[in-house]
């Protein structure tokens, strides 16, 4: 029987192109997001490969039915990717910025981990994958909610992993992946090290098939992790 997947968020950058190595990799992808255009456009390229969802991650009724729906569609879910993500600049702490990353980022990436875990546990396997980022590692001045809510959905996967580990009643893998920057419509400011759209989703691939607990996105940022752990938050301010 062949592989499926799930790409929450694949609309367009990481997730899209997350979606379109594991077809290529021979799975049949259930691709999701707000945009309908995009989801028709990418199944539009593999028809049978690809079946697509509208969904906003911020409807948490509609997860919940995104998951029920799931019997209609596979037999099976051996690969759960949650892509969806949203961060902007708050330089003046509005909170109606605030506000939807912590509805996208907080609310709607626990409730997919929540369903993931729960469905993995029910089918007895799986392999839950979130794309949370470098930023989960530190604040920053500049865009608080969005390092914050990744802090939350970093820690939360680390959870997963303990609570994966320690089960013994279904074979459950979980990984974090923490991309520092990559070439995709989310980044507007000045940045560096950015890599490439596909070097980084390539990576990111090769991670899922290690089933590794946690990767950097390109390699060389987890050099940046191991200065985040080490320099004294007065050293960190000045870059921060
Ligand atoms: N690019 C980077 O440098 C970088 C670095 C670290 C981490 N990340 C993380 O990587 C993930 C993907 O971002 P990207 O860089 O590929 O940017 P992107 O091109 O803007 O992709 C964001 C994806 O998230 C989906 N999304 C956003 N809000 C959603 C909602 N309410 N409901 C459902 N889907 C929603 C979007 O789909 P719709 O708009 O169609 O709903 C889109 O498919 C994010 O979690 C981001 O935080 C990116």
């Amino acid at each position: 029987m062949g592989k499926n997947a799930i790409v929450f968020g694949a609309t367009s950058g990481i997730g899209k192109e997350l979606a379109k190595i594991l077809f290529l990799n021979g799975y049949k992808v259930l691709i999701t997001g707000r945009r309908i255009e995009k989801l028709q456009s990418l199944k539009s390229e593999n028809p049978d490969h690809y079946y697509i969802r509208q969904h906003d991650i911020t409807d948490l009724d509609d997860s919940v039915k995104v998951f029920d729906e799931l019997p209609d569609i596979f037999e099976k879910v051996d690969l759960i990717i949650h892509n969806s993500g949203i961060g902007e600049n708050n330089f003046d702490l509005d909170w109606e910025k605030d506000l939807p990353t912590l509805e996208t980022n907080v609310l709607g990436a626990s409730r997919i981990y929540q369903l993931s875990y729960n469905y993995f546990k029910n089918q007895g396997f799986g392999h839950l994958v979130s794309i949370t980022s470098i930023a989960s590692l530190v604040g920053n001045r500049h865009v608080p909610a969005y390092h914050a809510s990744k802090a939350f959905q970093s820690n939360y996967m680390e959870s997963l992993w303990m609570k994966a580990k320690r089960t013994k009643k279904a074979k459950i893998y979980i990984t974090n992946i923490l991309p520092g920057y990559v070439d995709t419509d989310i980044i507007t400011g000045p940045t560096f090290w950015m890599a490439p759209l596909d070097k980084a989703v390539k990576q990111i691939y090769t991670a899922i098939q290690k089933k590794k607990r946690k990767a950097y996105i390109t390699k060389r940022w987890s050099l940046v992790a191991i200065l985040m752990r080490i320099l004294p938050p007065q050293i960190l301010v000045k870059f921060l």
